[in-house]
């Protein structure tokens, strides 16, 4: 499975690359918002900061609604850096925008997916990556987990290439559920991330063998 961070947070993006375990980042509005980066220069500028950052595919998410809209930013946020994903939302207009840019070979990922329909849509349009919400679907007492049983179920029957990026994860349980579950990938705080790394039984072990040696020596 694919390790994404889910941050606009430059130390935060280095810390898990300089781990050597990241394939890639996304953002969004509000994380970019949260980290203070407004104004189109600045958002583009950030961008291509997080590219020059990172080996792997970096989403970038248009603003515009309307398809004519959507290609347009589409087409300037993939100008910006052979990494960058077009990240486009799951409405009728993005699904034609998915297909547009993935009969010209950009990659894309279908944002705010929240049903099996919605993914079977952004398999048919040719999606890079599909991203469903889990931790929001949690957050309505839905099951989220089971979304990303289904969506595998449906692309496996079909053989479609698109990617499940299980997104709005939240903490270490669901990387470990999404990667037993097939996701492709998933998208995270870092804290999912090097929440993996805690085991008391690590720390007691480490601690031994270290007083051990001292003990020799
Ligand atoms: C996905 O690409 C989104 O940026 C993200 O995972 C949303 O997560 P949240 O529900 O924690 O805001």
């Amino acid at each position: 499975m694919k390790f994404f961070i889910d941050t606009a947070n430059l130390e935060q993006i280095k810390e898990a690359q300089d781990m050597g375990i990241l394939d890639g980042v996304t953002t969004n509005p509000s994380l970019m918002a949260k980290e203070g980066i407004t104004g189109t220069n600045n958002i583009l500028k950030h961008y291509v900061d997080i590219c020059n950052l990172v080996d792997g595919d970096v989403s970038a998410e248009v603003i515009a609604t309307d398809f004519e809209g959507m290609v347009k930013e589409g087409e300037a946020l993939a100008d910006l850096h052979d990494q960058i994903v077009v990240k486009l939302p799951m409405i009728k207009d993005g699904v034609k925008a998915c297909k547009y840019f993935s009969d010209k070979g950009i990659k894309t990922n279908m944002t705010l997916v929240f049903s099996p329909g919605q993914a079977l849509l952004a398999a048919k349009a040719g999606a890079t990556y599909v991203s469903p919400f889990i931790g929001r679907l949690d957050d309505i007492s839905t099951d989220g987990l089971n979304l990303i049983a289904e969506i595998r179920m449906i692309y496996d029957n079909y053989g479609f290439d698109t990617e499940i990026l299980a997104a709005s994860v939240r903490h270490t349980m669901h990387v470990i559920d999404c990667a037993k579950l097939g996701a492709d990938v998933m998208t995270g705080p870092l804290s999912s991330i090097t929440g993996l790394l805690n085991h008391p039984l690590t720390d007691i072990g480490l601690e031994k063998f270290l007083a051990d040696y001292k003990k020799g020596n």
